[in-house]
């Protein structure tokens, strides 16, 4: 048993999420961790919202509420799709809680007194009709490379140049349109990472070699091409504060940490404010603090993230030289799709969390995303293989198969396992057959694969279809009645190894299956190859009943409903 600390990309508090960044972050640190914890590991767990920054403050504007009141509203609203999607979190925290700016400040203050911030004066665009410096982003106005009338201050999005705000002919502030702009001199916090270079790249040589190659290949890249000082304050009203006692200047200009130096802090911040709830049973240091070696710690996330991850946040750790945990392995995702291009959150293309929700049960997705999960490529979501998938595997290859048995078991034989004959040369091949395939499904979770597991998952279930099919107990009943119990048996064990295995990635289906069976002491455990061997997990007798149907079938006029509503795009194109 070992202790497994896992985190997933913090979600954005602003907007609802889209399919593509749950199947990147979310939804694949929970099926890692259901598959761990199934395996007897202490596993913790940690997520939250990222709180602040400019869009947050944006959309509260827009939304016409106080950004503390937005951002509480949209946190519930975000938990409440996770638990939809039954994301066993151990904590889903915000980063603007008070254990995130403890920790925050006080990770800054280390860095300061171990000369890796430094104060540097910067000129930036004041607006003086909002009262405020503006960033770069938030600056439109003419690009001088193509004329285009909307560029922003950082880059024209229809010449893709990089601008600085002061190239903008005609600069105006985008969040009240006024032109009343001029440049000031301000000061900021930044983070010295060249002289933290060298150690980063020691620390990345000695692990990264261990990670999928998504996310080593990306840190190299980004290594490679330097690290440069970075600006870690802002001027904005929402943030953690940059703290009095140590830059009573800056913090009565009510300077405010970057975003991003915050939102990895609070991977530490969540898992305090998870122990802080029950003080006497939890103890966040022992996640984080001179925990190297005992804590193994797995990040998921998107491939955009990487850079902060293997490398900013890791240059923070080691700069405050004091023993915070660091990251083992990382675990990227390439983008997932909607038909060949984005999916877009400000355009509302594609599928969204609470629609996906709203339509079908989370077990239909989750297993879609990760059977199809962006590892090595990008990929599509289309409707049309989303259909077939649903209804290739899902429904024809497992639900049917349970409901099959367990329905034709009662007809013939009552509402207990049936007894039957001593297991023959048929099942004998058979669990052999299941315990290879499960090694391997193992072998793919161990390495954090997940559309291999999933491909191995959907072999481990087709071998149950394969059995029945051979053995074709509703002919067997005809001429050998301890014959046909026999196979029964046989294909109830089967059901019931299908709930444990599939439990990391269809938990409610899995629940269902599982609780078919009048089971004493069914505990959450995995099953050993001798288990997957022998096949008597649930003995004659045991009482059962039949679960409704685990996966309806999408029709062809649900796909077209679907197709209508979401806005289909061309599959040829996908
Ligand atoms: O890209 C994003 O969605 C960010 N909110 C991820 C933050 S991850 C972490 F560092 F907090
Ligand atoms: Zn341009």
């Amino acid at each position: 048993m070992a202790r497994h600390l896992i985190t997933s990309a913090l979600p954005y508090i602003n907007g609802i999420k889209h399919l593509g960044n749950m199947v990147g972050s979310m939804l694949p640190a929970d099926v890692y961790s259901r598959y761990l914890r199934q395996r007897g590991h202490d596993v913790l767990y940690i997520c939250a919202t990222d709180e602040h920054g400019t869009p947050a403050e944006l959309a509260a504007k827009e939304a016409g509420v106080p950004v503390a009141e937005f951002c509480a509203q949209a946190h519930d609203a975000q938990k409440a799709i996770y638990d939809g999607f039954q994301l066993a979190f151990d904590h889903f925290g915000r980063s603007s809680s008070p254990q995130n700016r403890e920790i925050t400040q006080e990770i800054a203050r280390e860095l300061k007194a171990n000369g890796f911030i430094e104060e540097r004066a910067i000129r930036q665009v004041y607006s003086n009709t909002d009262g405020r410096f503006l960033p770069d982003r938030y600056i439109v106005g003419t690009c001088p490379h193509c004329g285009y009338d909307k560029a922003r201050g950082d880059q024209c999005e229809n010449c893709t140049r990089v601008l600085d705000p002061t190239d903008l002919i005609n600069p105006r502030s985008a969040i009240s349109g006024s032109s009343d702009l001029e440049v000031r001199e301000t000061k900021h916090l930044f983070l010295l990472q060249s002289k933290l270079a060298g150690e980063v790249e020691s620390w990345l040589d000695e692990r990264a070699d261990n990670w999928p190659v998504l996310a080593s290949s990306i840190a190299r890249k980004w290594l490679t091409e330097g690290l440069h000082d970075r600006a870690i304050t802002r001027d904005l009203d929402w943030g953690v504060p940059v703290p009095a006692d140590t830059w009573p200047e800056l913090a009565a200009e009510n300077k405010v940490f970057y975003v991003w130096f915050d939102a990895p802090i609070e991977y530490i911040g969540s898992t305090k404010e998870w122990s802080d709830q029950d003080p006497d049973h939890r103890d966040w240091r022992s996640w984080w603090w001179k925990s190297e070696g005992d804590v193994h710690y797995t990040q998921f996330m998107g491939k955009d993230n990487v850079p902060f991850h293997s490398i900013m946040f890791p240059a923070t750790q080691l700069g405050t030289r004091s023993p915070w945990k660091r990251v083992d392995v990382i675990k990227a995702f390439n983008w997932l799709n909607y038909y060949g291009s984005k999916f877009s959150t400000s355009q509302r293309r594609g599928v969204f969390t609470h629609d996906a929700l709203e339509i079908l049960p989370a077990d239909y997705w989750r297993y879609f995303m990760m059977a199809n999960a962006p590892e090595s490529d990008d990929t599509s979501f289309t409707w049309e293989h989303f259909t077939a998938t649903v209804n290739k595997d899902l429904a024809d290859t497992l639900g049917n198969f349970v409901n099959r048995v367990l329905s034709f078991s009662r007809k013939r034989f009552g509402d207990a396992v049936p007894a039957g004959r001593a297991a023959g040369e048929a099942e004998a091949k058979l669990g052999e057959e299941i315990a290879r395939l499960l090694a391997e499904y193992e072998g793919h979770m161990e390495t954090i694969q997940f559309r291999k597991a999933a491909a191995a998952l959907r072999a481990l279930w087709s071998a149950g279809n394969s059995y029945l099919e051979e053995k074709a107990p509703w002919l067997e009943i005809k001429t050998d009645e301890e014959g046909a119990a026999l196979t029964l048996r046989t294909a109830m064990n089967l059901i019931h190894l299908y709930a444990v295995i599939s439990e990391p990635f269809i938990p409610a289906s899995a629940k269902a299956m599982r609780d078919a069976f009048a089971l004493t002491d069914d505990t959450a455990r995995w099953v050993t190859a001798e288990e997957a061997k022998a096949l008597a997990s649930v003995p004659a007798g045991t009482a059962f009943t039949v679960p409704p149907v685990l996966f309806a079938k999408i029709t062809d006029e649900d796909l077209a409903a679907y197709r209508e509503r979401f806005g289909g795009g061309d599959p040829a194109a996908a």
